[in-house]
């Protein structure tokens, strides 16, 4: 378990481990599981562009690295001034792996921060039953 306000340090702290050579924006992103392990990612460009890969994308290649594939929770930080929110993809991304009401925290570097569900920024989102898919 880890409190809201050392989350936010660790994102601050990791912004300068993001790898944003192009954009030259910083992000910085943690995804919280049901046991309350938090996973963090950064934001890691490539000179072909589109084969980079956001933070939150990062931090939930790590979620399911360590075994977690249920999220109740997202914060993102950047080196912007201002409140960032997941691009559409990674809406998506985090929407197939959420848990029904997964709160999307954003915090800007002034301490502002916006909350928001996942249901609010990705309405009427995709997600297949695997069962159904892959009937076993
Ligand atoms: N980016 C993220 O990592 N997460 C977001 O929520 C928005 C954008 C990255 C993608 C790219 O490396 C840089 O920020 C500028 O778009």
């Amino acid at each position: 378990m880890t409190d809201a306000a050392t989350i936010a340090k660790e994102l601050r702290r990791l912004l300068a481990n993001a790898h944003a050579p192009y954009s030259g924006v910083h992000v910085a992103a943690a995804v919280e599981s049901p046991d309350g392990t938090v996973h963090y990612g950064v934001n890691v460009e490539n000179a072909a562009y589109p084969q980079g890969v956001c933070a939150e994308a990062s931090a939930i290649s790590a979620a399911v690295t360590n075994g977690q594939r249920e999220i109740v929770r997202v914060y993102v930080a950047s080196s912007l001034p201002e409140l960032i929110w997941p691009c559409g993809g990674c809406r998506q991304k985090i929407f197939e792996f959420s848990t029904p009401g997964c709160e999307v925290v954003s915090l800007a570097p002034d301490d502002q921060v916006g909350r928001q569900t996942i249901e609010q920024l990705l309405p009427l989102g995709f997600r297949l039953n695997t069962t159904q898919v892959h009937p076993e």
